[in-house]
């Protein structure tokens, strides 16, 4: 087999014996029985449909889905390491995991995603049991790397690599909501951030092949799309082509416009935004397709300017509020979301009543918080004025009553008022009801049952009178 670069290391410490590969116990490949597999993803949404993608790249080898984790021939931890306490949660996992390969060596055991790519060769140090170790850029080649594993090898694939066009079929959790990348990779340099360095350069998909996975999507009865990217207002900058009026002919708006009309889909998201470069022509462009629904995630991480520059993110917080205020211009009852970071380094009380001020000021429907986490390899990490961890615990304290405060605030809006419901399935803790979102995002919940007989299904658009609100999800009734 042709090496792809894929690089073997050899453990420093014995590793446990290796087993032969397994027998399959059905003839007819490609569904020959190799197993049954469990997988567990950790982080962001792109972490998610990666794990959808190795999900189906599993299946197509043969194995099936394992009842519960204890039970499963092959492990995936899919793992996450924007903050400290995400990369140490994938330690106690696989410490759990490395002791069950004692005592059966015929188990694989995989880490991918982040941790993988930052750790490389050094986890395989400190877990000599691990057989594979895969960065995010190696999600397609799950079937290849495990063909290597079964010859016996442990292995390890952290280069660079570009990421070859998506043909697997993913696996995916929801039959009605569908990821779909349209960007991999982040070229900024924000100081406390450690995806660059995990994630490699920006690659972007060509809008042929995204609005190919959609109509595939719509065909299988996909109503809703969320299309990603860690910063997707890069959408296209890595891609040739300039329109006769000189701007980039691959942009996010050219791709909404592009794939607005696949039929059978109802809904389209986009995830993340970035201030630095969403434009007027995108508020606008969202405003006028009528898929394209009225929320926007539009991270801006403090509200003061001197911590935004130290942070390296490229805005000021007037811009910021000028996106929200045109995004509210053209769509008022948008709802907006944000990810915000408290405790920076260096951070004063005043600096970070800024933050607190900006939230109360444009009130947003909900907000991810977080303090501040030194990330390997990341220059914020090695600066002074490192905060502690009480000073952590109560901004983050504070702030995170604001939030829900706020989210309540817009909540209430909705109370009355008749909704548009996409369902997403029954509700989990009440099989009574379904659940599903507006079309700005909020959750909500309302009975099964129809007035007329019969019962509400995934799938289903249905006009909801909301009686009541809550911080972050809603309940009414169904009007048919
Ligand atoms: N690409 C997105 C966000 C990616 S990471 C953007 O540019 O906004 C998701 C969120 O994790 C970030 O928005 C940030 O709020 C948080 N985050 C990233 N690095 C962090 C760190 N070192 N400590 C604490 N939070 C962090
Ligand atoms: Fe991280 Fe900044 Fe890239 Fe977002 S834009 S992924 S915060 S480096
Ligand atoms: Fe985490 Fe990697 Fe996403 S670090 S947030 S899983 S890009």
């Amino acid at each position: 087999m042709a090496d792809t670069g894929t690089m073997t290391a050899t453990p420093l410490t014995p590793a446990a014996p290796r087993p032969a590969p397994a027998a399959p116990t059905s003839p007819a490949p490609p569904q020959a029985g190799r197993g049954s597999y469990w997988i567990t993803t950790f982080g962001c949404q792109m972490n998610k449909a990666d794990s959808e993608r190795m999900a189906g790249i599993l299946e197509s080898m043969g194995y099936r889905e394992a009842p519960a984790e204890l039970e499963a021939d092959l492990v995936l931890y899919n793992t996450c390491t924007i903050r400290d306490n995400a990369e140490q949660k994938v330690y106690s996992y696989l410490g759990r995991q490395a002791q069950r390969k004692r005592a059966n060596p015929h188990l694989t055991l995989v880490v991918a995603g982040c941790v993988a790519q930052q750790e490389g060769e050094s986890l395989l140090r400190r877990v000599p049991e691990l057989d594979l170790v895969m960065g995010p850029q190696h999600a397609n080649r799950l079937d290849v790397l495990l063909a290597q594993v079964e010859q016996g090898q442990q292995v390890v694939a952290t280069e660079e690599h570009h990421i070859l066009e998506d043909i697997t079929t993913a696996r995916r959790d929801s039959t009605i909501c569908g990821w779909v990348n349209v960007i991999y990779g982040c070229n900024e340099r924000c100081t406390y951030c450690v995806v660059p360095s995990v994630r490699g350069q920006e690659q972007s998909r060509l809008p042929e092949a995204i609005r190919l996975e959609m109509e595939g999507l719509a065909a299988q009865g996909f109503k809703e799309i969320t299309l990603l990217g860690q910063n997707i207002d890069a959408y296209g900058r890595d891609l040739p082509g300039i329109t006769p009026e000189g701007r980039r002919s691959h942009t996010l708006t050219d791709l909404l416009q592009f794939v607005h009309d696949v039929e059978g889909i109802e809904r389209i998201r986009f995830a993340t935004s970035h201030p630095r470069y969403f434009t007027e022509r995108l508020i606008d462009a969202c405003a006028d397709l009528p898929k394209v629904c009225e929320h926007f995630h539009v991270p801006f991480q403090s509200g003061d300017d001197a911590v935004l520059k130290a942070m390296a993110r490229g805005y000021t917080v007037d811009r910021y509020r000028r996106i929200v205020e045109r995004i509210r211009e053209r769509m008022p009852d948008a709802s907006i979301s944000a990810d915000v970071i408290v405790a920076f380094p260096g951070e004063t009380d005043a600096q970070y009543r800024r933050t607190l001020d900006l939230i109360d000021e444009l009130g947003f429907d909900a907000v991810n918080t977080a303090a501040y986490s030194p990330r390997p390899n990341t220059p914020a990490a090695d600066w002074p004025g490192q905060l502690s961890e009480e000073v952590k615990v109560e901004r983050l304290r504070e702030l995170n009553v604001l939030v829900e405060r706020k989210a309540k605030e817009r909540s209430a809006r909705y109370a009355g008022r008749i909704e548009q419901i996409l369902v997403e399935g029954p509700n989990p803790k009440d099989p009574t009801q379904v659940m599903g979102r507006t079309r700005t995002n909020r959750l909500s919940f309302f009975p099964a049952a129809k007035a007329a007989g019969g019962v509400w299904r995934a799938g289903d658009l249905v006009d909801v009178r909301i009686e009541e609100v809550r911080a972050f999800s809603l309940s009414g009734t169904a009007l048919a």
